[in-house]
Order: structure tokens, then C-alpha cells, then sequence
């Protein structure tokens, strides 16, 4: 027996099924800077749970009299999310819908969460007309004030004002919300993240005095022909207006002029991420004044180039959801700073605000450090691709008005921003005429600025051809297209005329982006390219229970018993979840250096090519540096004026031998660094041959125990493997092809759709399973030489291994040939020897590259030196663990916290880590691996790329590691 539906759950559920906007919202307006009263009402409120909406009843809740029973509700903290509270739990998808799709139906079981707050209202604030400002409300929510219903909320990222003039009384009042997690707007909030209900932006009542500023929108461009600026700030006034309002910009000399229509002003500073600069200005009335801050500047489209202010502008972006492991896509305004300081300190110039409009005073922060931002309409419904993309809302005239109330919601409230230079529609909402629509509509609303949108596949109605995850190779074909004129079809024409953006490329997951070089190369030498849109910034993982070993849990899509959802993709980011970068953002911040340096072949001169965008290059200064063979020392280079777009040769007098670091640095504190902040850099570092021994060889030495001696390292006679170095115990000493699968590895490449993802390839080679049948132990003269032959059950394909082990009596050198035979069904993740050691290690200190990683096709960000890492920093840890880590090194020491093992190489990958590679490919998250008891080493002859195969590009060939011969050579000694 069901229980009967009330008539106040038959209304709601007949709301949540509504694909109309929200109800009894005002027009929606910019985020203004008032000097009008208001009422923060953050805090703690009271909070009760239904199940569904079917179980919803009144019992006068909503009035401030209800007589409510204290054991029903419980505190929760707005802004916030419920189920990080306590109430429900946490959810993610990336692309389904963890309901049926049934549109416009929400699912039956959707929790409903009824919150009460009883507050005083400020006297100032009801001498005026009052709103109630809800900024985010993550669900579909009916409002009441004192019993008295304002409204509906729809859209959860967007800001919605509702009217509670004359329900605003003086004292006590009870505000209501009554939120469901799902409503037939949830088809239209696909995006790829956790499902957090929850108002999780500020609840704001405003006083709106009559005669005050309801709205305004700035115009302010920037001609770069003669440096002179034009602005038209409209204003539209609130009912019972006596006087006009007037607009101050004391900077420029404008005091009281007239709002709504243009001044031009003779000489302004323009506004760009790299000369931010803001002009604070006034809209007054009688009644309120508004604060704005006024940036000059103007975008612009020619012969397909992006431009800004008439200059060819490269975005160098992120995509950047907002996320914290505690409080979810609430995001403080403090770490939002500290993010974005972050970013610039990175070379990061631009924003995808994927995939919803930020918090609002995000904006205010972007235009002062200096960010070009794409901001995004709260709009994905990739979800309908999974069913052929039938019902797809945005075809289906009865969602038109939603699309619209949502994309004007976002225009409204941002429009004053310089740092907005596009509007994007949405995120993988397929096609349809509601897109077409909101697109036409943005265009007209706001002609300064260009519309984007990466589903419009013809590029129709939208100003940049933008896409996400094209290959390299594709880049460059849309680069050289032939002219618009030479193709007949008018779509393809008017696209053929737009800028090429990729909204999205390089996926951060795990172990890389690798191949950023490629894409970036691309972006310098091609104008039609107008730079790209890392995907993603931030990881989104949400902090769980520690692990044995002292480490947070981070926790991913499936850790809170979701039956739909999609792991670990939700951590694909250049930064943890609580902001710490991963190795990706040090090469990300090389690849997109503002200056490119290159050193001649023959150190006989420096060019220097300034990408600013506006800078010249006074505000650097550059430095070289000589190491080895005689002691390091540096000497300034004096550069020329460089203005921005334009490259110099610098002569140079270098030593032929040394290792070669020239650094550009900030002279001074300024945009988001510090004094002497590396802009870029480069180096020329001479081969370093392995040294050869000292002393002359030893010979082995059989003992009558099987074992053979040369000279610190004992051999087993049964295996030809050593097993000791000084007093060093070896363990496992063994061929590998194999890695533990990186996330890319685990991934589609999108080149090979055919193919598996290479981790399967490796899966069913068993490559992680190489058998050894030892062929001969011999003497050549002083060396030992073991052959062996490994392979995998099941094929006839493997590798013969020669390793010919000599010593000079103080350490032993390994030359190892891998050679393979058979028919290799795959390529290989490496191919070197692993090592094991009884105790885990301490730190590892190293000459080489650092103090990043390096494989073949990431570690831009990686320069020859000395560095010193501790067992962590080597081995990179990722929420969920994988192969990772490799350094190219000349001379390492791997200390053990008494005895170390010294390792030297010419440029050898080195990788150090407390687990078997079985352990980490077996183990989900990185807080629950076991507590470090040994140490894993691989020395590696070589190893493959990274690619980006988790969403795109895999590894491109020139990084690939197709079986072919390889020799390792390595000196093995033990110290300490
Ligand atoms: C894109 C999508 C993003 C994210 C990414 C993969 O298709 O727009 O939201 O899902 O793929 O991480």
C-alpha cells in the first residue's frame, strides 16, 4: 500500500517536473557593489530530510509559529552541501545520469531537505523594498518567507533574486527553503562532477532603496590605433526615480557625467590579463551608489586571428571547476585568490569557468590579478548521448524558455567584467534550436563579446571554432585549411573565418599531460590558433578516512557506494584537490612561458622571442649560469628592448664545456610573484659519459657455495642474478617491460579507436609476468656474462638479455642488452632491470634532471642540476597510484637511513618507489597503500611517453617504445 500523495507533495511533484524556469524570480542584473543596506544570512540553519517528494507534508513549517519537534532537525552550515554534512551522500558521474532518463521526470527517490533559518532583520534594511539574493542553490527549491511563498529556484549555479517587500517585518522572521536534489532541471546540470545538493553560495537579503541602481552595463573599449577609450555605462534605474543617475570615473576626469551615452576619452591604459588596470568608478543616485571597476579594452576577430585591443592574443587557460575536498563547489574567496595567484604564477592567462558560471566576486578577482575567462553557462545535458541523444532538451521547444532564463542569468550577471571576454552557451548539450536560440540572443545582449560553444559541430552560430581533445595532427590540418573562399558550403566558409580554440586538450589525470610541447609549438607558429584550455585545474577529490600510513584519504566517484559512477575521473587535475601542484604544472608553466629562449647549437648567441601580449621585457632580467667543469658562477645578459610579438639575437661568449642555465626573472614584485620570479629559462647540458673505473677490473671469483664474487657483488650461479652489493642485500633482480598502467595508459587513445588502451594490450601480453630461463653463466675475461631469456606464458615473443657485469673492486658496471624475439603484440611500458631492497628508502639525493619527473614526452619543467627529494616527493604519489617518478639521472644515492645504494648513469631513468609495480597497479587509492617496509628501483635503459590517452592524444610515436634492442648501462655501488 502506497501512502497516499498530499496535496502538498502532488504540488511538488508536479514543480519538479516542470522544464520551465524557476517562479517568481526578478529579471536578473549584475553583481553590483552597493552602498545599499544588506543582510548576510550565512550561518547555521535548522535542516530536516525527507526521502522523497512524495513524503513532504505541511505541518506549518514555514510559518514562524509552527510548533516543530526539535529531534527532527539538526544544524547545517549555508553556505554548504548537504550530503558533506551529514544529510546524504555524495555522488559523481561524469556523463550518465544516475536516474533514468525520463525527461522531464525526476527519479522517485530524491531526497527533499526542508531548512528553516529565523532571523532578526536589520532595521536599515526595512525602510526600503527588499530582495532575497540566493547566489547557489545546488537542487530545485521552493522559498518562503514568514509562511509566505517568494518563489522557485532553478539553476543551480546561478544567482536568483526574489522580492519579499512588504514579508519582511520587523523582528523575527522565519525564512524556508524546501530543496530537492532532483527536478527535471537536473537533465539540464549533467556536468562532469560530483551531485552535491546544497546551498552552497552565500543567501543575501538587499535592500533595493527606490529611486536606486537596478542594473548597469559597461561599455569600455580600447582603441589600439590611438590609445583613446569609449565608455557607455547604461544604467537602468529602480521604480520611483526622481533623478537621474550620473557617473564618476575621477581617474579620467569624469565627475557626474551622464550615464548612457558615450565619452571618449583621450588616453587610457588598456586593460589585459598583463596590465590589468581598472579604473574604480561611481554610478550615483540620490538614492544608492554603485561601485564599479572599469576596464578598457575591445576583442575582436580578423582574418580568423583572435585579437585583443588590435593585438593577436594567445590563451594560454585552464579549465577550472569549482571544487574544495571539504566543502565541495564552495570555494572561499581566500583560496580562490590564492588559486588564481597560483595560476599567474604558472603563466596561466586564461579561464574556462567549466562548466557554470564562479561565485560571483571570482569575477572581481579575475579582472584585478588579470585573467581572460571564458565563462560558462550552467548548462550539460551529455547525458542524452547515451540514448542517442533522443528527448535531448536542447531540441525540445519546451525547454526554450529555461535555456533562455539560464543564459541570460549568466550574461546579466558578469556583464561588467573586462576579464569576460566569451560567453560560452554551455557544455555538451548536443544541438538544437534553444542553443541556437540563447547564442542569437547573447550576440544581440552583447555584442562586444564572442560566443562559444564546442557542440555547435558546423560552428554556426557561434564566433570561435572551438573543440576539445583534437589531435595534434588535426590542429594543424584546421591551421592550414585553405581559405574560406574555396569552400562552397556558406557554413563551412563562415567557420573557416573563426579562430581555432581548443576548449579543452591535455587531460591532467594521473602520471602527465604528456605532449603539451606539440600542442603549444602549434599555438606559436599557426595565428589562426588562438591557444587552448587545459582540462582540468583542480582535482575533485573529496577527503575520507585516513590510511595506514598517516595519509588523508582522497575519495572518487564509487567510494560512497554510488551504483552508477565513474571512478576516478573526476581526478584529472594539474592541482590536488587541496591546491598542492602535481609534477604537470611545473611543465605546464615551462610550455607556456611568456618568453622563448634558445640557445645556438654552438653557445654563440641567445634568441630571445617575447610572447607577451603587451609586455616588452623591462620588468625581467636575465642571467647566465656556468656549472662544472670549473664552479658554478653567473653573469647578467644584457638584453635589447624586446617589445611584445618581437624576438632578438643576443651574442654570447660562452665556455664550451659547461652546463649552460640562462634564467629570465622578475626584477620586481608584481602580477601575482614575487621578486626574482623565473619567467623562463633554458639550458644546454654537455653528455656526461659514465665514468670509467678507477682501478683496474677484478675478475669473479666461484665460490664453493654457488656463489660467484666480483668484487662487492655476490652472484647466485643457479640464477647468474646478484644478490648483494657490499653488505646490501639484492632482492628479485629482474628484466621489466612493464609499468603500473598510468591513467592515460588505462585510457582509449583517440588516434586508435580500434585498439585497446595499451595498459589491455600489456594486460594480455602479460607483460607484467616475464618468465626467466637463465641461458649461461660465463667468464669474458675480467666481466661476468649472464644470458637469459624472458618472456611471457602463453606467447613465443620475449626478450634475450645479456648482462655483462664487471668491478673495479669498489662498485660493479652493468651493461645490460634487452633484444627482442618473436612477435611482439604490443609496445612496451619501459625496458630496464628492477631491483629490491629490504629496507624502504629515506630520500634520494641526484644529479640529473629534477626536481620533477621526466618521461619522454613531459618534464619541460625538469633542468639538470642537484636535488635532493624525500621517499614521497621521488616517487610521486597520485590519489590513485601508478607509475610515475622516473628522473633522468647521472649520479644518484638512494639512501636506505644507514646504508644507501649510489647509482650512476648517463641520463639513466631512475625510478624509486616502497611498492611493486603489482602492488601500486592493484591498489585504488594512495592512502591505502601499505606502510613502506623496501624498496622498489628500476634503472631503465628507456621509457615510454605518457601521452594523454585518458581523454585524447596518446602517446605520439616519436615516444612510443615499440620493442626494438636497448642497452643499459649503469655503475652500481654501495655507500653509507
Ligand atoms: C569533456 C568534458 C569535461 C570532462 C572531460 C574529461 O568531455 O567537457 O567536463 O568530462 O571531458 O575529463
Amino acid at each position: 500500500m502506497t501512502t497516499p500523495t498530499t496535496p502538498t507533495a502532488t504540488r511538488l511533484l508536479t514543480d519538479l517536473a516542470s522544464p520551465l524556469p524557476g517562479r517568481g524570480a526578478l529579471p536578473p542584473r549584475a553583481h553590483l557593489h552597493s552602498d545599499a543596506p544588506r543582510q548576510v544570512l550565512d550561518g547555521t540553519w535548522q535542516v530536516r530530510l525527507r526521502p522523497s517528494p512524495r513524503h513532504v507534508a505541511d505541518d506549518g513549517w514555514q510559518h514562524l509559529d509552527a510548533r516543530l519537534d526539535p529531534a527532527n532537525w539538526t544544524p547545517v552550515q549555508v553556505p554548504g552541501h548537504l550530503p558533506l554534512q551529514g544529510h546524504g551522500s555524495p555522488s559523481y558521474t561524469n556523463v550518465d545520469y544516475p536516474f533514468p532518463v525520463d525527461p522531464p521526470f525526476p527519479p522517485d527517490d530524491n531526497p527533499v531537505a526542508e531548512h528553516r533559518l529565523v532571523l532578526v532583520a536589520a532595521p536599515e534594511l526595512l525602510a526600503h523594498p527588499c530582495v532575497l539574493r540566493f547566489e547557489g542553490v545546488d537542487g530545485a527549491a521552493t522559498v518562503w518567507l514568514n509562511g509566505v511563498e517568494l518563489g522557485t529556484l532553478r539553476g543551480s549555479r546561478l544567482t536568483t533574486e526574489l522580492a519579499c517587500t512588504g514579508v519582511l517585518q520587523p523582528g523575527t522572521n522565519v525564512l524556508a527553503v524546501r530543496l530537492a536534489q532532483w527536478s527535471a532541471h537536473s537533465y539540464l546540470e549533467d556536468q562532469d562532477m560530483w551531485w552535491l545538493p546544497g546551498l552552497f553560495r552565500s543567501v543575501t537579503l538587499l535592500a533595493r532603496p527606490r529611486g536606486g541602481v537596478r542594473d548597469v552595463f559597461v561599455h569600455a573599449g580600447f582603441d589600439h590605433r590611438d590609445g583613446s577609450g569609449t565608455l557607455r555605462v547604461d544604467v537602468e534605474l529602480s521604480a520611483g526615480a526622481e533623478a537621474p543617475a550620473t557617473l564618476s570615473v575621477p581617474a579620467l576626469g569624469l565627475h557626474d557625467v551622464a550615464v548612457g551615452v558615450p565619452h571618449h576619452v583621450v588616453s587610457v591604459a588598456p586593460w589585459t590579463a598583463e596590465t590589468p588596470t581598472l579604473y574604480d568608478a561611481q554610478v550615483h543616485t540620490p538614492a544608492e551608489t554603485v561601485n564599479l571597476r572599469i576596464g578598457f579594452r575591445t576583442v575582436g576577430i580578423e582574418d580568423a586571428c583572435l585579437l585583443l585591443n588590435g593585438v593577436p592574443l594567445l590563451l594560454k587557460g585552464v579549465n577550472r571547476h569549482e571544487h574544495d575536498p571539504r566543502q565541495g563547489r564552495r570555494v572561499d574567496l581566500a583560496a580562490a585568490r590564492a588559486e588564481l595567484l597560483l595560476m599567474k604564477q604558472h603563466n596561466i592567462n586564461a579561464i574556462r569557468t567549466s562548466h557554470y558560471p564562479p561565485q560571483a566576486d571570482f569575477l572581481d578577482l579575475a579582472d584585478e590579478l588579470g585573467f581572460y575567462l571564458i565563462v560558462e553557462n550552467d548548462l550539460e545535458t551529455h547525458g542524452f548521448e547515451r540514448v542517442g541523444w533522443r528527448s535531448n532538451p536542447s531540441d525540445d521547444p519546451r525547454w526554450l524558455a529555461a535555456y533562455q532564463d539560464r543564459m541570460q542569468r549568466t550574461v546579466e550577471r558578469d556583464k561588467n567584467h573586462p576579464s569576460v571576454l566569451v560567453w560560452s552557451l554551455g557544455n555538451e548539450a548536443g544541438t538544437g534550436a534553444n542553443l541556437d536560440a540563447i547564442a542569437c540572443w547573447t550576440r544581440d545582449r552583447d555584442p562586444d563579446r564572442l560566443v562559444h560553444y564546442e557542440g555547435d559541430r558546423r560552428s554556426r552560430h557561434v564566433d570561435l571554432y572551438s573543440r576539445m581533445y583534437a589531435l595534434v595532427d588535426e590542429v594543424e590540418a584546421i591551421a592550414t585549411e585553405p581559405p574560406a573562399e574555396t569552400f562552397t558550403d556558406p557554413d563551412e566558409q563562415h567557420r573557416r573565418r573563426l579562430p581555432f580554440l581548443l576548449c579543452e586538450y591535455a587531460h591532467a589525470m594521473g602520471n602527465g599531460p604528456g605532449g603539451l610541447s606539440e600542442y603549444q609549438d602549434l599555438f606559436h607558429r599557426y595565428p589562426r590558433l588562438a591557444g587552448g584550455f587545459i582540462w582540468e585545474w583542480v582535482e575533485h577529490t573529496l577527503d575520507g578516512p585516513t590510511g595506514p600510513d598517516g595519509r588523508p584519504g582522497q575519495l572518487y566517484g564509487g567510494d560512497f557506494g554510488e551504483r552508477v559512477h565513474d571512478g576516478n575521473f573526476v581526478v584529472d587535475g594539474l592541482v590536488h584537490a587541496d591546491r598542492t601542484p602535481g609534477p604537470g604544472l611545473a611543465d605546464l608553466a615551462r610550455v607556456f612561458s611568456p618568453v622563448s629562449l634558445e640557445l645556438a647549437a654552438d653557445r654563440s648567441t641567445l634568441t630571445v622571442v617575447n610572447r607577451y601580449h603587451s609586455l616588452d621585457l623591462s620588468h625581467l632580467e636575465a642571467s647566465c649560469t656556468f656549472d662544472g667543469p670549473e664552479p658554478a658562477s653567473s653573469v647578467p645578459v644584457p638584453l635589447p628592448e624586446i617589445p611584445a610579438g618581437s624576438s632578438a639575437v643576443v651574442p654570447l661568449r660562452l665556455p664550451p664545456s659547461a652546463t649552460v642555465t640562462v634564467v629570465l626573472r622578475r626584477r620586481t614584485a608584481g602580477d601575482g610573484c614575487p621578486a626574482g620570479h623565473e619567467v623562463a629559462w633554458t639550458q644546454q647540458v654537455p653528455a656526461r659519459p659514465i665514468p670509467s673505473f678507477a682501478a683496474a677490473p677484478v675478475a669473479p671469483r666461484r665460490d664453493s657455495d654457488g656463489l660467484i664474487h666480483l668484487g662487492p657483488a655476490v652472484f647466485d650461479e643457479h640464477t647468474g642474478m646478484p644478490v648483494r652489493l657490499g653488505t646490501l642485500a639484492l632482492h628479485d633482480v629482474a628484466v621489466g617491460l612493464w609499468r603500473a598502467p598510468t591513467d592515460n595508459d588505462r585510457g582509449m587513445a583517440s588516434e586508435e579507436p580500434e585498439l585497446p588502451p595499451v595498459a589491455e594490450q600489456w594486460a594480455a601480453a602479460r607483460l607484467d609476468d616475464l618468465r626467466t630461463r637463465l641461458i649461461e653463466v660465463t667468464a669474458d675475461g675480467p666481466a661476468l656474462v649472464v644470458r637469459t631469456r624472458n618472456g611471457p606464458p602463453v606467447l613465443d615473443a620475449g626478450v634475450d638479455v645479456t648482462w655483462r657485469w664487471t668491478s673495479d673492486g669498489n662498485s660493479v658496471a652493468l651493461e645490460c642488452t634487452i633484444e627482442p624475439y618473436g612477435r611482439w603484440p604490443c609496445d612496451w611500458g619501459r625496458a630496464g632491470i628492477d631491483l629490491r631492497l629490504a629496507a624502504p628508502t629515506t630520500q634520494v639525493r641526484w644529479t640529473g634532471w629534477g626536481p620533477g619527473p621526466q618521461y619522454p614526452d613531459t618534464g619541460q619543467g625538469a633542468r639538470y642540476g642537484t636535488f635532493v627529494a624525500d621517499r614521497d616527493d621521488y616517487a610521486v604519489r597520485t590519489v590513485r597510484p601508478q607509475e610515475h617518478g622516473a628522473r633522468r639521472v647521472d649520479d644518484a644515492t638512494i639512501d636506505l637511513g644507514g646504508s644507501a645504494l649510489r647509482v650512476r648513469g648517463s641520463a639513466l631513468p631512475l625510478t624509486v618507489r616502497p611498492w611493486s609495480r603489482g602492488v601500486v597497479a592493484a591498489t585504488g587509492h594512495d592512502h591505502e597503500l601499505p606502510v613502506p617496509t623496501e624498496t622498489w628501483i628500476s634503472l631503465d635503459a628507456t621509457v615510454s611517453g605518457v601521452g594523454s590517452a585518458s581523454c585524447g592524444q596518446g602517446v605520439l610515436p616519436q615516444y612510443r617504445l615499440a620493442p626494438a634492442t636497448q642497452h643499459l648501462h649503469v655503475l652500481l655501488q654501495q655507500t653509507g
